[in-house]
């Protein structure tokens, strides 16, 4: 019988858990706790899967019943929103397209502030009516960025959605239309976020551990 591939070991690199254990002299109590090491932090359980998946599903029939009767342009931000775009693409019934920008704003658990774009948009969106998807909405300021970024295309209207939002770190004017979470603010990982490259493949969403 081979290996067994636990969750734990698929996460640190799709290595069988033992081999991993070895390798980077992880304890057991991690391997057998519901707890997430990456890099140096450790991370605990925050939203499962089938909480984001419902609350997903709800947010795209929102959409669907706003844009009954309209084509529905995406604009997906890069890197983080990618498994959350995809999802609520899935479940989508409206004719849509997607389109993806990359955008640079955080290093390590925190926010710089400044914004980049790393891949930009290149198909025109004028009078196109756009939804932008993030994965978490924190301080604002990549949203604030893409949405100057996009009102620039002279779309016919401009919409926001996003997995999460932390309030209590808002400090933008821009209203976040379709919203799955709102959340306590403290860094987390996991369905598509990362800290520094790591954690975006977690089927939940991770909090960091106080
Ligand atoms: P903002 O510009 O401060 O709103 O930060 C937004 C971007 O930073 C998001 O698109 C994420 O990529 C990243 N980010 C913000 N908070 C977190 C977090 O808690 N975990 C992982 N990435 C985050
Ligand atoms: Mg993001």
């Amino acid at each position: 019988m081979g290996i067994k591939l636990t969750e734990k070991g698929r996460q640190a690199g799709g290595e069988p858990a033992t081999r991993l254990q070895k390798k980077k002299n992880i304890s057991k109590k991690f391997l057998s706790s519901s707890l997430m090491i990456l890099h140096d932090k450790e991370f605990e359980p925050f939203i499962n899967h089938d909480e984001l998946q419902e609350k997903i599903r709800m947010v795209a029939a929102e959409i669907n019943l706003d844009y009954a009767d309209k084509e529905i342009h995406f604009i997906s931000i890069l890197n983080g929103a990618f498994i959350f775009s995809s999802d609520l693409f899935k479940n989508i019934t409206a004719p849509c397209y997607m389109h993806f920008l990359k955008v640079r704003s955080y290093e390590g658990t925190q926010s710089t502030g400044a914004v980049s774009n790393i891949i930009g948009l290149t198909e025109p969106l004028n009078h196109k009516h756009i939804i932008i998807l993030e994965d978490i909405v924190d301080t604002g300021a990549t949203m604030q960025h893409v949405y100057k970024e996009v009102s620039k295309m002279n779309p016919a209207s401009i919409k926001v959605a996003s997995l999460l939002l932390k309030p209590d770190a808002y400090q933008g004017n821009i209203k976040i239309d379709y919203l799955c979470f709102s959340i306590p603010n403290k860094f987390v990982v996991g369905y598509g976020l990362d800290y520094d490259g790591l954690g975006r493949n977690l089927k939940d969403v991770y909090q960091l551990k106080s």
